[in-house]
């Protein structure tokens, strides 16, 4: 029988319950551009509420990139000793996290808006050191590993994507051809640095001539046969639209936990304890994320191990992922 509670193995680390934080935008900054006490307070109450591991909300490379005023960047001045004090507070809690990377534009230092197709050899190059001293700096930083978002709607899931992606080089046309680029940075990361390497992804693009759940299927397999260490499921869009409200992957997330020996994560729309258990015990399916969950209330953890709630005070109106902020427009709170 699984349990939210139960300590596992999620590749090598050692955590403390099924619950994964998944990334958020939160990077408020004081009037100097450090990073503003509520950020830190946020990451302390999270960290010691019992979840498992955390995700940081997405960095940038790009300044311009295009959400780069609602988030923060990799190579800002100060970024190095301003996370580690982030990863220090999950530290001092037993708790690993992940540096989220997230491209929407790329620059390839001709066009700020490349496009998949006409990105060139050299740019695609250029690309993938961006992404792998991005994970140095990671490292630096303290963080335990690298989430590289390729799905939604950023740059990479656009990539491997065939409505978008019609190279006619080793980067297009098939599968394999499409995946080539991030395959290769795995590689290169897992050869030489000693962290975690979680690549966040669509679960089904939606789009005709897209990725369906085989070719998902498909591209998860080469991610783990290139070394990736965990999957976190997503949707290319955020809001996960169902009838019932219920998350619409949990069928394929339960093949895709059974065919895979890599940690799978499975996000969007869990709000209730006993559904998540109740998931847990009727599929393969081993990881939760929650994200608004932790905006409305940092430390729902802490009840739901005492027993004293099973559901959280998000009602999933989504004011704070459309206004791009961590605080809640319904309870109030901003995880201070
Ligand atoms: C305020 C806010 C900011 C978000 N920022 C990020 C982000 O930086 N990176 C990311 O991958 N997802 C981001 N998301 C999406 C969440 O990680 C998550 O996939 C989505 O909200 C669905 O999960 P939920 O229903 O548990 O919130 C954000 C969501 C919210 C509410
Ligand atoms: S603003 Fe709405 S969606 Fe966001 S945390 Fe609050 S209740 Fe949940």
């Amino acid at each position: 029988m699984k349990n939210i509670f139960d300590k596992c193995k999620f590749g090598n680390f050692d955590i403390q319950s099924r619950i994964i934080r998944s990334g958020m935008w939160e990077s408020q900054k004081s009037e100097n551009g450090i990073l503003d006490q509520a950020v830190f307070n946020r990451y302390e109450n999270i960290a010691k509420s019992g979840v498992g591991l955390i995700n940081s909300e997405f960095f940038c490379i790009d300044p311009r990139d295009r959400f780069a005023k609602y988030s923060s960047n990799v190579n800002y001045k100060g970024f190095v000793k301003d996370y580690n004090e982030i990863t220090n507070i999950a530290h001092k809690y037993n708790v690993p996290i992940l540096g989220q990377l997230a491209i929407f534009w790329y620059n390839d230092g001709l066009n700020q808006k490349v496009t998949p197709n006409d990105i060139s050899f050299e740019g695609i190059r250029r690309f993938q050191t961006d992404v792998i001293l991005a994970a140095k700096k990671f490292e630096f930083a303290g963080f335990d590993g690298i989430q590289i978002n390729m799905g939604n709607n950023f740059y990479l899931s656009n990539f491997i994507n065939p409505y978008f992606n019609q190279r006619e080089d080793k980067y297009g046309g098939k599968t394999f051809n499409r995946m080539r680029i991030v395959l290769e940075i795995v590689r290169v990361i897992k050869k030489n640095y000693d962290i975690h390497v979680n690549v966040k992804l669509n679960a089904n693009d939606g789009r005709k001539g897209g990725i369906g759940f085989d070719e998902s299927m498909e591209m998860c397999k080469l991610l783990e046969e290139y070394g990736a260490d965990s999957i976190q499921l997503t949707s290319r869009s955020n809001t996960f639209p169902t009838s019932d409200g219920s998350n619409p992957f949990i069928d394929y997330a339960d093949k895709l936990s059974g065919d895979t020996n890599i940690s799978i994560i499975l996000g969007g729309r869990f709000n209730d304890k006993d559904n998540i258990e109740n998931v847990l015990n009727t599929t393969n399916i081993e990881y939760i994320s929650m994200s608004k969950p932790f905006v409305a209330e940092p430390d729902f953890l802490v009840n739901w191990k005492a027993g004293t709630s099973s559901e959280t005070k998000c009602i999933n109106c989504k004011n704070c992922y459309s206004k791009k902020v961590s605080t809640c427009f319904v309870n109030g709170t901003d995880n201070v």
